[in-house]
C-alpha cells in the first residue's frame, strides 16, 4: 500500500506521513528542499519503504516528477498538504510572491490531484486527502490571497467527493487552525498577532485528526474543538465582519519604520 504526502519535511505533512507510516503504509514523500531527505531517513527507521522526492510543487514539472516516481501504482492514499502562506497588504505584496502561492496551493494541488485521482478511479480505490484551512471560511484580511486559496480548496475538495460518489475513492478535507510550524516564519507573519498566538495547536495532533477522518472516509474535519466552533460561527457571522476580526489577527503589529501601530493584548482572539 502507497501513501504520497506532499509537504513532508516538515509541520503538518511530515506528522501526516508519520500516521501514514504507521498505519502500514509505505510512503512517496515530497518537498522543495533537501530536507526531505532527512524525513524519510526518518520514516525508513519505522519500517517502512520510504522515497523522497525533490521538486517545486508549484510548477507542472515539480508535479510531474511526483507522479512520474509513482509510476502506475496503484496509489492507496493521497495527502495533498504542501501550501504556503503571504501575509501582508494585498496591493504591497510582491506580485510574484502571490501567485506562488496560488501556484503551490492551488494549480499545483490540483494538477497532482487530477493526475492520481484519475488512476485512483481506475483502480476503483483511493483515499484522498487536502489540507485546507479554517482560514478558507474567513475573508483574509492581510492574508487575502492564501485564505482564497484555502477557500477554493475547500469548495474543490466536497465538489470532487461528490463526483467520486461510489467510484471506491473518498475525498476528505482538513481544516486546521492556527498550528506550531513554520508556516507564520515563512508567510512573514512573526509580526501580527496570529503569528504570535500562543495557543497554536500541535501538528501531530492536527495529522492525526486528519488521518482518522480520511481512513473513515469523512467528508471533512475542522481540528481541534475551538477551531470547530469558530468555523461554525463563521458561517453566520457577515463577512464584512469576519475580514475586520481577521484584520486584528493578522495586520502587522509595527509599521515599516519599526513603530508599534498595535499590541497584541489589544487583540480578541
Ligand atoms: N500552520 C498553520 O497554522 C496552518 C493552518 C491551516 C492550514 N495549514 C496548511 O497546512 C499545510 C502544511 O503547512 P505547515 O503548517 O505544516 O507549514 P510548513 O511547516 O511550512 O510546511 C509546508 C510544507 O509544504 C512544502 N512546500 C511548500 N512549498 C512547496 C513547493 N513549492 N513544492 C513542494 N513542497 C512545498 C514545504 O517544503 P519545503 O520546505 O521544501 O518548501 C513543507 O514541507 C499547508 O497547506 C498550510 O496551508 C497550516
Amino acid at each position: 500500500m502507497l501513501a504520497i504526502v506532499t509537504g513532508a519535511s516538515t509541520g503538518i505533512g511530515k506528522e501526516l506521513a508519520r500516521c501514514c507510516a504507521s498505519g502500514g503504509f509505505d510512503l512517496l514523500i515530497c518537498a522543495n528542499e533537501p530536507e526531505i531527505h532527512d524525513a524519510a531517513q526518518e520514516f525508513r527507521k519505522l519500517g517502512r519503504n520510504v522515497e523522497a522526492i525533490e521538486a517545486d510543487l508549484g510548477t507542472p514539472d515539480g508535479v510531474e516528477l511526483l507522479c512520474h516516481a509513482a509510476g502506475n501504482g496503484p496509489v492507496s492514499v493521497l495527502i495533498a498538504n504542501a501550501g504556503r502562506g503571504l501575509g501582508g497588504a494585498f496591493l504591497d505584496e510582491d506580485w510574484d510572491g502571490a501567485l506562488n502561492v496560488i501556484d503551490v496551493n492551488i494549480s499545483g494541488t490540483i494538477y497532482l490531484i487530477h493526475l492520481i485521482g484519475r488512476q485512483m478511479r481506475e483502480h476503483q480505490n483511493g483515499q484522498i486527502l487536502i489540507v485546507g484551512s479554517t482560514a478558507g471560511f474567513i475573508p483574509g484580511s492581510y492574508q487575502a490571497v492564501y485564505n482564497g486559496t484555502k477557500a477554493f480548496l475547500d469548495s474543490f475538495s466536497y465538489a470532487l467527493r461528490d463526483e467520486l460518489k461510489g467510484t471506491g475513492v473518498t475525498v476528505t478535507c482538513l481544516s486546521p487552525g492556527a498550528t506550531d510550524t513554520a508556516f507564520f516564519e515563512r508567510a512573514g507573519m512573526i509580526d501580527t498577532a496570529l503569528g504570535q498566538f500562543e495557543a497554536q495547536f500541535d501538528p501531530a495532533e492536527v495529522a492525526r485528526e486528519g488521518y482518522e477522518a480520511m481512513r473513515r472516509g469523512d467528508a471533512g474535519v475542522v481540528s481541534g474543538a475551538v477551531n470547530k466552533l469558530q468555523a461554525a460561527f463563521a458561517g453566520v457571522i457577515p463577512r464584512t465582519v469576519l475580514a475586520e476580526m481577521h484584520r486584528r489577527m493578522a495586520e502587522p503589529m509595527n509599521n515599516s519604520d519599526g513603530q508599534e501601530v498595535r499590541n497584541i493584548a489589544d487583540v480578541e482572539f
